[in-house]
């Protein structure tokens, strides 16, 4: 079962699985890789610093220490960011300020579920773009972008759901195309510094003021922090600062960002993500080992796993079979998977005994059921 330390119950978290159920749904750090002593050290510190200071409405683009430590990390300047309330605040911010209702979001035909769900609520329609091996593909991309679209939003570093890294050759394709039809570009980078092996150059520095990235500290530190940042052009940032969420409130988080920026100033928050990797990727390969010879994406970074069945297996069935074996996963459905059935696995809540006790658990479920006598082979 997924172990939960006491405070997390319903009323208290989003979400915790029933128990006897090991969750390998959500996408989120478990309770023990979330830095509680840490994050405690943090606003200890952001309070003798900044005193009242801490507690006053914040600059309104996001307060100057962090923007400055964010701005060094991406290369650009502290006027170039802005301090989110996290990725979903992002794109509601977006979703409002660069969209109007009716137009088209074109996307990937897989993509995060819960942020097209916020793009929707702006009342945006989302258009999705087919890929081949190496991600979007950037002939259906042009055309995607024939309508009246507000802005391509793409997830290109360890995709959620796929766990793809879009190469840099295929970056520039794509980029080629929104800047010569001039459409911005909305990179969702929640995974990028959850890598364990080098990636390549963010859309954002490969075309600076054509792309807003969006960065968050949900997937590193937490996601009660409800913080995150973006990077983008001066005209987009003006603009975003003329929104009057800012006017009213300031910065959108601004006695957490403040502590936030002491960890990274003082190196913590490096030393700290050099020991989530570390951890992250164990509990990638103690799943991995014990899914043995499924079809299964080996992600070098993020969060999840991505498996493939042959389209004569029922991706409900798939799921029925796992949950009886005590094992939650999400159907590949979820995010826009058509056809041939999908299941995304989340290695990031569970510890490696129980990961690799719910690896085998699906393997002789979906064994019993059949599905690897359908394994696909490309
Ligand atoms: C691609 C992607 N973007 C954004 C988020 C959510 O980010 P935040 O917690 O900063 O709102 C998630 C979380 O699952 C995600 O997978």
């Amino acid at each position: 079962m997924t172990h939960f330390p006491p405070g997390w119950r319903l009323g208290v978290v989003q979400e915790v699985a029933p128990p006897g159920v090991l969750d390998l749904g959500p996408g989120y750090p478990g309770p023990d890789l979330q830095p509680v002593e840490l994050v405690r050290y943090a606003y200890a510190r952001a309070l003798d610093e900044f005193g009242s200071a801490a507690l006053a409405y914040g600059d309104n683009a996001g307060a100057l220490p962090l923007r400055e430590v964010l701005a060094q990390r991406a290369f650009v300047e502290p006027a170039n960011v802005v301090v989110t309330a996290g990725t979903s605040q992002a794109l509601h911010l977006l979703g409002t300020t660069f969209g109007r209702p009716g137009q088209t979001v074109v996307t990937d035909r897989l993509g995060y579920d819960y942020g097209r769900a916020i793009l929707d609520s702006c009342g945006l329609r989302l258009v999705h773009v087919p890929a081949d091996s190496e991600g979007m593909d950037p002939v259906a991309l042009e055309s995607a972008l024939d309508g009246d679209v507000a802005f391509a939003y793409l997830n290109p570093t360890f995709h959620n759901p796929t766990g793809r890294v879009v190469g840099e050759r295929r970056r520039r394709e794509l980029l080629e195309v929104t800047r010569r039809r001039g459409v911005l570009v909305v990179e969702d980078d929640a995974y990028a510094e959850l890598g364990f092996a080098a990636v390549p150059p963010p859309l954002a520095r490969l075309d600076p003021d054509g792309v807003i990235r969006l960065g968050t500290f949900s997937k590193t530190l937490g996601p009660g922090l409800r913080l995150g940042w973006l990077t983008a052009g001066p005209a987009v940032v003006a603009r975003l600062l003329g929104h009057g969420l800012f006017h009213s409130g300031g910065s959108l988080n601004h006695l957490t960002s403040l502590a936030v920026s002491v960890l990274i100033a003082q190196g913590e928050y490096d030393r700290h993500l050099e020991r989530l990797r570390v951890r992250l990727r164990g509990r990638r390969d103690a799943l991995l080992d014990a899914l043995g010879d499924l079809d299964v994406t080996t992600p070098e970074g993020g969060f999840f796993l991505w498996l493939r069945f042959g389209s004569s297996q029922s991706e409900n069935g798939l799921v029925a079979a796992a949950s009886q074996a005590g094992v939650r996963v999400a159907a590949g459905s979820r995010f826009g998977a058509s056809g041939a059935p999908r299941v995304r696995l989340s290695y990031s809540l569970n510890r490696p005994e129980e990961l690799a006790s719910a690896g085998r658990a699906l393997r002789t479920a979906w064994e019993r059921s059949g599905a690897l006598a359908e394994r696909i082979s490309s």
